[in-house]
């Protein structure tokens, strides 16, 4: 539909989410098709319904007997036909009730008091890396991405899941297969044909799943307060396993490394509101709810219609891909007042970040520890910040990622 503006193109987003865009389709089109081109070497798909007001997303992600995650697995993009058998193995991947039993019984790994646990941990890193980076500004400026939030992001995974400190290169090397594979930094591994393999095959995970295995045998002979013992000691399959390891490390690292400069460049924007933050006039952990507003790692989740239906007035068939945008719903005017200001204080702020409905993000609480604290420590050691360049971002209509913000620090 040529009136409809395209919000698909990955290519789009390495200026930002498409803000017009989104609110376009939520005033005139709020279920809209679109094309499904092939970009960068990725093969053309059949289009997609397009969700961008708040009320339909979380109606679509509460919804999961009508918008499965099964069906069609849950990116974009669709799966090779002969991978989905195996990509369902993911509960991310599963509608219910399989998906009910499964995260019933890894969520007992996620326990209220381990997450706490590693609020000090946490904030000695967080303190850690922002001073050094900080000392070793050359010219006052430092890569917050490269110097602190990266690392920080990836060594509270490792620590969580029980991944030892030699191999932690290992798993940022898997993710950033999998999550960047869209952005031109990061070339795609080709098969025979030329084409691009899919980042999520068997093929490619073969390596990643032998070393999970590998980890739990050795949890299973000296158990420690992580992740992995846990569910080296759970009823899990072997199976599973593998494929938690694996949806753990995806959802566990780039979201974080997305949410956390993503965080400082709005501050970073807004030096009057940054004050009022300094000044404690607002709670970090109110302000970290309307950073992640402003600021969703998480760009887009795909459903698949199970049967006919009609959203939004707009008819649906058995079938078609239906896409929610997390950014856009964060955005709709019905629910937030003003929704392009940051206003740190901002309550009731029922934000889609970490979605909704059954596969409301599991590794939340862990997340939301993580950003209060790094900001906890960024108002101590860097006081003074403003943004010394542009920041850089990815390439990718999935992740909101920011791969380089330098920041000066005076
Ligand atoms: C700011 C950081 C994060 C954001 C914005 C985020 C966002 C999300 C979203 C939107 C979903 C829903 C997927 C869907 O609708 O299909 C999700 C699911 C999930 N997240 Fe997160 N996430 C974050 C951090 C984490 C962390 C740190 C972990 C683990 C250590 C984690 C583990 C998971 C898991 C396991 C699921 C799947 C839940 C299920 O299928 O039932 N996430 N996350």
């Amino acid at each position: 539909m040529a009136d409809v503006p395209d919000v698909f193109d990955p290519r789009a987003y390495a200026a930002g989410p498409p803000y017009a865009a989104y609110r376009e389709l939520r005033d005139r089109r709020p279920v809209a098709w679109q094309a499904e081109p092939e970009v960068l070497g990725w093969p053309a798909g059949p289009g997609f319904w397009a969700v961008t007001r708040h009320a339909d997303v979380v109606r679509v992600l509460k919804d999961a007997g009508t918008f499965s995650s099964t069906l069609g697995a849950t990116q974009i993009r669709d799966p090779d036909p002969a991978d989905l058998p195996f990509i369902r193995r993911m509960m991310l991947n599963q509608d219910p009730p399989e998906h009910r039993t499964l995260r019933r019984l890894v969520s007992r790994a996620f326990t209220p008091g381990r997450i706490e646990r590693f609020e000090a941990l946490a904030r000695e890193r967080a303190r850690a890396l922002l001073t050094g980076a900080r000392d070793g500004a050359e010219d006052g400026v430092v890569d917050l991405v490269a110097d602190v939030t990266d690392d920080y992001a990836l060594l509270n995974l490792t620590d969580l899941l029980g991944v030892p400190p030699g191999d932690r290169g290992l798993l940022l090397e898997w993710t950033e297969r999998v999550i960047a594979y869209q952005d031109p930094d990061e070339p795609p591994v080709r098969g025979p044909d030329g084409r691009p393999v899919n980042p999520r095959s068997p093929a490619m995970l073969a390596e990643m799943f032998g070393y999970a295995q590998e980890l739990a045998a050795h949890k299973r002979e000296h158990p420690a307060d992580d992740i992995m013992t846990s569910l080296a000691h759970s009823r899990l399959a072997d199976a599973e396993l593998e494929m938690f390891f694996f949806l753990l490390t995806v959802a566990g690292n780039d979201t974080v490394r997305s949410a956390a400069p993503g965080g400082f460049l709005e501050l970073a924007r807004h030096p009057r509101e940054r004050g009022m933050l300094m000044d404690r006039q607002v709670p970090v952990d109110t302000a970290v709810e309307e950073l992640l507003r402003r600021h969703p790692p998480v760009l887009s989740f795909r459903r698949t219609a199970a049967h006919d239906t009609v959203l939004a007035g707009q008819a649906v068939a058995r079938g078609d891909k239906v896409v929610v945008f997390h950014a856009s719903a964060n955005h709709d005017e019905r629910v937030f007042g003003d929704p392009h200001r940051l206003d740190l204080a901002r309550s009731p702020n029922p934000h889609v970040s970490f979605g909704d409905g059954p596969h409301v993000c599991l590794g939340a609480h862990f997340a939301r520890l993580q950003l209060r604290v790094l900001h906890e420590e960024a108002l101590r050691v860097l006081p003074r910040t403003e943004l010394a360049a542009p920041p850089r971002r990815l390439v990718s209509n999935f992740i909101n990622g920011i791969k380089s913000l330098p920041l000066k620090v005076t």
